[in-house]
Parts: C-alpha cells; structure tokens; sequence
C-alpha cells in the first residue's frame, strides 16, 4: 500500500524520536522570536535562539513537522503558485534537529537510512549535492551511502549554503536529489539545464556554523555559532509526490482531496484547461486557513494583508470557475478532516476559519466582477505591447480591493504587464493629499512627523492578541519631537518597531505599559503605547539603562497584570452597557468610555435623570449578567484555554 501524507509525516517523526529526538510541535506561522520574518518559512526558526546560544532547552536533539508559509520575500512568489507543480504559499516542512549534539556524520547516516529503508526510495536514482569547500561531507556520503564520486555532486554557488533570511543561523548544506527519468526535462543540479523538472531536491542538510548580523555599516558579518549544529528540512509535499509516484506536489492523496472538492462544488475538470485555478485555490486555502489558525486575520496592513491578497487570489480563481457563490469556506471540512489530527489548532479555529473565508467572500464578491469588467474595458483599449495604466491600477486597488499582485495575476494570461511606477505615484498623490487634509487639525506639528514615520518604516504589525512577549526591531526612534539615530539612559522616547505585542491606545482601552530590552543590556520602561494613524504602534517611555539604536533586536515584554486588570475592566463595559439598556430601554448607546488598570468610565444619553430605584435595579442586574459570566468561563475552561484561540483573536480586546 502506497504511504499517505499522514503515514510519511509519522513515519519520519517516529525514527528521529526513535533517535533520541524530542517530538516538538510545529511553532505558530507567526515566529514570536524573529522580528525580521513575516512567517515561519522553515522548521529551524523556532530553534534560532537555540542555535546561537541565546537559549537553552532540555533536549540536544528535535524533530518537527513545521508549518510554513512563503509568500513574497526571499523564498517565493505568489504568482507562480497553481502554474508550476511544486510552488507553494503553504508547506509542510519535516526536520531533525541537533543543538551542538551529533553533526555532519550522524545527519548523513540519519538521513540515508530513512529514504533507503523506512521510505524505501530506491537507491540508484537517488544523487547528493555538498558545497565544494565541504570535502568532509563529501567522503561522509561516500562512506555512508556508498556513492560514487559521479552521484555527489560539488557545487560553488550560494545554492549550497543555507541562511534563513539576511540575518540568523547559517551554514554550507547538502541536498538529496531524485532522479525522475529522462521523460522529463532537466539537467543534474548545477548544469546549465539544472531548472527543468528531472532532478527533485527533497531534502536539504545544513550543517549550521555561522549566525549572520548586520555590521552597523550596511553590510552583514559571519560569527561561528557556540557549536556545530544540524538543521534539516524535508519537503513533506515533495517527498510524498515522488513515493506517490506523482510528478506534480498537487497529485499526492492531502492535495487532491481538496482539488477534486473544488471541482465537485463548481463542476469544472480539476484536469482540463482550469487545472492552474484548482491548484491555486487548493493551496491558497491551506494558507489562509492556517494563517487564521494562528490569529493572523485579514486585514489591509502586515501579515493580515498578505493574508487578505492569498484569499482574494483564491477568490479570483474560484469566480474565474465559474463559482456564482462564496465557495472557499465549504472546502474547510476537507482540510479539518485530513490536516486536523496533526494539527489540532485547525481543528479548533474551524468555525471562526468558515465563518472569515464566507464573510470575505461574499464581501469581495461584490467588487470583484465590476472591477474585473473594468479591466477588461482597460486592457481591451491598450495597443499591443503596452502596460496597463498605474491609475487604472490604484482605482482597482483603492475603489475594488484588488491587491497590484491580483491585478497583475489577471493580466498574466494576456502577457500585459501593469505599469507599477505609475500604481506607486497614484499611491504615494493619495497619500499627500491625506497628509494636506490632516495639515489643519489642532496637534498637527507633533503629528505631522508620524506621517514620515509611517510612509518610511510602514505600519506595525500587532502580535498582542497572542501573545505578551515577543522580539521586535527597532525601525525608528523620536527624541524631543524629531527622529534620532540613538537614545541614552535617562533619555524620553517614542519607539516604533517592525511589530510588538503592546496593544496601542484605542477603542477607549489605554495602551499597555511593560519593558523593551536589548541583548546587550539596555532598558527602557514603556509608561505608555500609543496608535498613531491607525496603523504605527508607538512606544512612549524613558531609557532606564544602556544604548538603543536604530536596527537593534529588542525583547519587548508587556505588564502582565496590568494588562489583564486593563481586560478585566473592558469587559465590565460590556455588562454594564446590557445592564443599562435593561433597566433604562433600548436607546442607551455608548457615547465614550475608556479604561485603565484600575477603572472604568462609561459615557451615556438618557434623556432623564436617573432615580435611586434605577440605580439598584443597573447594579443588581449588572452583578446578575457578571455571576452568570464567570459560570460559563468556568464551564468552558475544561474545554482548554487554546479552544478559542481563533475566536480570541476576534474579540478579545475591542479592535477599532
Ligand atoms: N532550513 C533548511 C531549509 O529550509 C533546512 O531548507
């Protein structure tokens, strides 16, 4: 019987555990630890701090099955995905992990008799890659695997040398390759032809030694790491494709389920000339619903734009298949049922991951047809050769909802390109405008700045809703009204990072207090956060101790206690509004309110005063509403504090 996704994922968990390897769930897409990447795109990022010694664990030895999103950045492109047939937005990626325990020799062994035993790959078509300056691990393979010098193949170039982005752990790396036959095209790695689709890399061994940093001069230096380590990375999609037998990622049993689902719900041949939309669509909601899993949610800045252009994408597609009504939600069953077991926070956030992509859906319906007959009507008038106008661009982005990259997805069939200066310019007139109008109001000098600030390090991603500690970097710092390099001890500071897990004043709660901290010993005491044009989080506070510098890594940890005094008290606002609309009618709507740690002010209109019998009557029913709350919060904790991790992310503070 042929290995599932499922059995492969376990197979590979189950040796490495045999191995001595802890068993370390899947970290969330969000990396809590790296405030340089939008999303985890490999199993190492939750290890970084591992790695270079920042941290320790109770175990030398790991293994995971991490999830992964890449889209946009250093490792993909949204556009190829559905076109090719092994991009993906989402992935699953296995890997062994050791922390200054075993290396290079271990790694090889580990790795060969896993392929040519548990996963029974045969081993003549299968060839290695090791970085030319990395004899060792070439006599390694020779010795272990008995290859001959023609199947491991040395290669110059940065193909061989792994680094997770422009700054971490990195180290030379050797890959495992599959040879599919020569009814593909496509030369060994490092030909001319190495691009084509013959020769599948599956797995990749990086033999960590380095962690890369800025040189505070432009430029990146290499430090060796406390010890060797290993990082590995199977591609649990491609492993599966080529012991399925499958030359496409998308034919294996996980993504096919899905594929003929869509094609079940809109009729169309997952086969025929729309297989790209099936594909598209297919991989798009594994993103998005993972995403959601993890408490990223569409929005229009950060990783809930990302997010919100890889479900408009999808949505595009399923209307192109003809889909009259919202359909993307109704394949959520299908992922719960063959990604749940393993992943049990999909499971959890199902219904809030249902209810977004139907709300979504419907939402962009709307537009979606007007804006896509208006650029017909648009490119219907372009002479050949010509790009589509950056104005016509922005109108379909700021009046439609279409991302540039939905735009320009769309026109990808034509070969008509849009011109992107032109979309920038419209952008960047808008933005003046803005800035003009806002030019009048009371504190303009002060805010004014924040303009600059936002159009130059963009706005700050929230990460508060799950969690209250997380690192950020430091994209900006404002000292006496104006923009500084870097600020001393004693020193009164706006800080703005790249993200941070302090919530910023709006919606009447205040902003969160806490401490932001660099590796090297500088703190500084946040006394207030601050949302400043709606998108940039502001810390405000002074420098205790040390130095911060534009660019530095901070640890950012929010007051716990305060924080959750600052909750407790937002919520009484919502027992105390339904009180008052008991006892006084229907017609009290909330004027103004605003909460701190300690208490709660809450603005009504009632067109008489209120009597003494009133008065009893809102306290009464307010404590009544206030029992009753704290027996459904005690019934439901036996159902796990992480069962509504989704829906927390939704209503746990008031988002405004
Ligand atoms: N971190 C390595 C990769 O992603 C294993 O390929």
């Amino acid at each position: 019987m042929t290995m599932t996704v499922q059995d492969i994922r376990s197979e590979f968990l189950e040796f490495f555990k045999k191995h001595g390897h802890e068993h370390v769930r899947s970290s969330s897409l969000v990396p809590d630890n790296d405030p340089t990447l939008m999303f985890a795109n490999s199993g190492m990022v939750q290890f970084k701090n591992v790695f270079t010694g920042a941290e320790t664990r109770p175990y030398t030895r790991a293994t995971t099955a991490q999830k992964c999103v890449r889209a946009g950045g250093k490792h993909n492109d949204l556009d190829n995905v559905g076109y090719t047939a092994r991009h993906h937005t989402f992935f699953e990626m296995m890997g062994n992990f050791s922390f200054g325990d075993y290396f290079k020799e271990d790694a090889i062994a580990f790795a060969w008799e896993l392929v040519t035993k548990n996963l029974a790959m045969p081993k003549d078509k299968l060839l290695v890659t090791v970085h030319s300056s990395d004899e060792e691990a070439a006599a390694i393979w020779r010795k272990v695997a008995g290859l001959p010098d023609s199947k491991i193949l040395r290669i110059p170039t940065n193909d061989n040398f792994w680094m997770m982005g422009d700054t971490g752990p990195c180290g030379p790396c050797s890959e495992i390759f599959y040879d599919q036959g020569d009814k593909l095209a496509g030369g060994p790695p490092g030909s001319p032809d190495q691009d084509g689709d013959r020769f599948l890399e599956f797995w990749n061994l990086v033999f960590m030694q380095f962690e890369q940093e800025p040189d505070g001069q432009g430029g990146y230096i290499r430090k060796p790491l406390p010890k060797p380590s290993i990082d590995t990375g199977m591609g649990l999609e491609r492993a599966t494709a080529l012991i399925q037998g499958k030359y496409s990622n998308y034919d294996i049993d996980l993504l096919r389920s899905i594929i003929e689902h869509v094609a079940d719900l809109t009729g169309v041949s997952p086969d025929g000339d729309q297989a790209a939309a099936h594909r598209v669509i297919a991989d798009h909601l594994r993103a998005c619903s993972f995403l959601m899993a993890d408490g990223v949610m569409p929005s229009n800045e950060g990783r809930g734009y990302v997010l919100r252009r890889i479900m408009r994408r999808a949505m595009r597609y399923a209307h192109m298949l003809g889909a009259k009504d919202p359909v993307i939600y109704k394949l959520v069953p299908t992922l719960v049922a063959k990604m749940g077991e393993a992943y049990p926070e999909l499971k959890r956030a199902e219904g809030l991951v249902t209810e977004t992509l139907k709300i979504e859906e419907s939402r962009f319906k709307r537009t979606l047809e007007t804006g896509l007959r208006l650029l017909e009507d648009e490119t219907q008038k372009l002479s050949g050769g010509k790009k589509l106008a950056g104005d016509v661009a922005f109108k379909l982005y700021d009046t439609y909802g279409f991302p540039l990259d939905l735009t320009q997805d769309a026109l990808r069939a034509k070969s008509i390109e849009v011109d992107v200066d032109g979309f920038n310019a419209a952008m960047e007139k808008q933005r003046d405008q803005a800035r003009k109008s806002w030019a009048g109001s009371v504190d303009s000098k002060m805010d004014k700045i924040w303009f600059d600030i936002l159009d130059q390090v963009g706005p700050s991603e929230f990460l508060g809703y799950e969690t209250e500690s997380a690192e950020g970097q430091i994209r900006c710092l404002v000292k006496d009204g104006k923009v500084v390099d870097a600020v001393n001890t004693g020193d009164d500071v706006r800080l703005v990072t790249n993200q941070t897990p302090f919530y910023g004043e709006s919606g009447g709660q205040v902003g969160d207090i806490g401490v932001i901290r660099t590796a090297d010993g500088a703190e500084m005491r946040v006394t207030d956060t601050q949302k400043m044009l709606g998108k940039l989080f502001v810390h405000v506070g002074t420098v205790e101790k040390g130095k911060f510098k534009t660019g530095d890594t901070v640890e950012m940890r929010v007051d716990h206690a305060n924080r959750t005094a600052i909750r407790s008290n937002h919520s009484v606002t919502h027992l105390l509004h339904e009180a008052l609309r008991r006892v006084l009618g229907p017609h009290v709507a909330q004027k103004g309110s605003r909460q701190d740690a300690s208490r709660t002010r809450f603005d009504i209109n009632h067109p008489a005063a209120i009597t003494a019998e009133q008065i009893d009557a809102i306290g009464a029913s307010y404590r009544w509403a206030r029992r009753r709350k704290a027996r459904t919060s005690r019934s439901r904790s036996s159902c796990a504090a992480a069962r509504m991790r989704g829906a927390r992310a939704i209503s746990a503070f008031s988002r405004s």
